[in-house]
Formats: C-alpha cells, structure tokens, sequence
C-alpha cells in the first residue's frame, strides 16, 4: 500500500556539469523500475542541469534544503518557491548534517517542512540517534519526539507528501550499516509516532526510508523489512551502478 522511495542525496557533491553526466548515466540504468519512485536531491545550483538531464525519465529531482519564510532578507536562502518554479518535487529536510553543522533545530524542520508542503512539494525529513542517545537507551524516545516536532501542524492529507528517512547518525557516512534489526526498530518508532498524531491508516500509508551507509550490497536485506519503505543514500549515490543496484533491490 505505500509506495518504496529509493532517494540520493548528493550532499555537496557534483558540479552542474558532472551532475548531468551522472544524471545521463543513471537513466538507462533505472529506466523502468517503478516499483519505487527514484529520486535524486542535488546542490541547488545543480538542479537546472540536473532536471535537463532527467527530463523523459523516471528519476525525479529534489533539493537538499529549503528556507521556511516565503521571501525577504535571508541572504543565501533558497524559499520554495523557487524551487517549485525550478521543477524541484522533492526536499530533503532537517538532514543530521544541518542540525550538526548549520544549526537547524526541530522547530526550524518544522518550520521548513511546512513551507515545503504548504507550495506542493514533497518533504523528505530526516531524523536520528547519535550513538551516545542510543547508548542512553533513547533511542525511541528521541525518534518519537522529532518526528512530531517536525510533523507540527502538518495535516493528515498534507502527510502524503511526507516522507520520513530514519537516519542513525553513527551510520551516515561511516561505512557502519544500521542492521536490518535495527533498521525496522527505528523505522518502526518513527511510524509509531506517525500513528499516535495522525492515526493507524496515515501510519500505515507514510513510506519511511532507511538512511545511512545503504549500499547495493545491504539494500536487499534492509528493504525486505516491514518498517523499511526504501532508502535515503549518500556515498552510494554518487555511483550510477551502485544507486541502480539500490533500485533494483526495491523492485
Ligand atoms: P550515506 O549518507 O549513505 O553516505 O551514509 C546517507 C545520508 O546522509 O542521507
């Protein structure tokens, strides 16, 4: 019933051009896979290029942020706006890398999320442990607790243009996999909090993506889990072969 995702995000990786030379080699690789809906978010300034290159494909293009307030002195922002008339669908929100570095908060993927929605977009929101919340045994209340700031005055017919990547941040870019276990856990947490704001069938009806360290060679096990609706891949996007495997494995 609800629909795999298989998502790169391409953090800041790929110049315009390199990125349409990606985009022209992954194309004929996922061509008909559509079993799960193959999206790659990309650097904003990649984006012109890269929906050139995936125009008559079956990948779609998103963005790997967007600011919450529709227009104004916020130098270096990009509003949803812009992105919706650049042919953007979807956005990547709240990534662990944001709220590491560039200080985002739940408030402000709250914030973001409903601007993204609120112009027609598709969110993809991002939450997750750090190893030492697991290792505190709070692993569940932290996904819980995000997942509904992040959700905060979201409707539940605006909740089918939300997906929610469950990221563990020790897995990201550390080689270091989430088991497929542990994966459908946090997973579960995530749909869990879904259900107790929105109800059982939303619950039942929002994909959940697995994020951090998916590979081709882990894809399979973590996608045959119940919980796991498709993937949010860093490192393993950037590699046309390996992303298609990922596709594959969700067929
Ligand atoms: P990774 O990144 O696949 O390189 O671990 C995942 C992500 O940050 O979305």
């Amino acid at each position: 019933m609800r629909r795999y995702v298989i998502a790169g995000n391409w953090k800041m990786n790929m110049t315009p051009n390199k990125a349409k030379a990606l985009i022209e080699e992954m194309k004929p690789l996922v061509a008909g896979k559509d079993n799960c809906d193959v999206v790659l978010c990309v650097p904003a300034i990649d984006v012109p290029a890269a929906i050139e290159a995936a125009a008559g494909s079956n990948i779609k293009i998103g963005a790997e942020n967007v600011h919450f307030k529709a227009s104004g002195a916020y130098t270096g922002e990009i509003s949803a706006e812009m992105l919706v008339e650049a042919g953007v669908e979807y956005v990547v929100i709240g990534h662990s890398e944001r709220r590491q570095y560039f200080g985002e908060t739940d408030q402000t993927v709250n914030l973001r999320t409903l601007a993204a929605l609120n112009a027609g977009l598709k969110a993809i929101v991002c939450v997750g442990e750090t190893l030492e919340q697991r290792e505190l045994g709070y692993t569940e209340t932290l996904l819980k607790f995000q997942t509904k700031m992040a959700l905060t005055n979201v409707t539940a017919e605006q909740m089918k243009n939300v997906i929610i990547a469950y990221e563990p941040v020790w897995a990201i870019g550390t080689g270091v996999t989430a088991t497929a276990d542990q994966a459908d856990e946090g997973n579960g947490y995530v749909r869990a909090a879904v259900a107790e704001m929105f109800g059982a069938s939303v619950a039942e009806a929002t994909t959940v993506q697995y994020g951090g360290s998916m590979n081709d060679k882990n894809a399979a096990e973590l996608l045959s889990k119940e919980n796991v609706d498709g993937g949010l891949i860093g490192g393993a996007s950037l590699k046309s072969a390996a992303f298609a495997a990922i596709v594959e494995a969700a067929q």
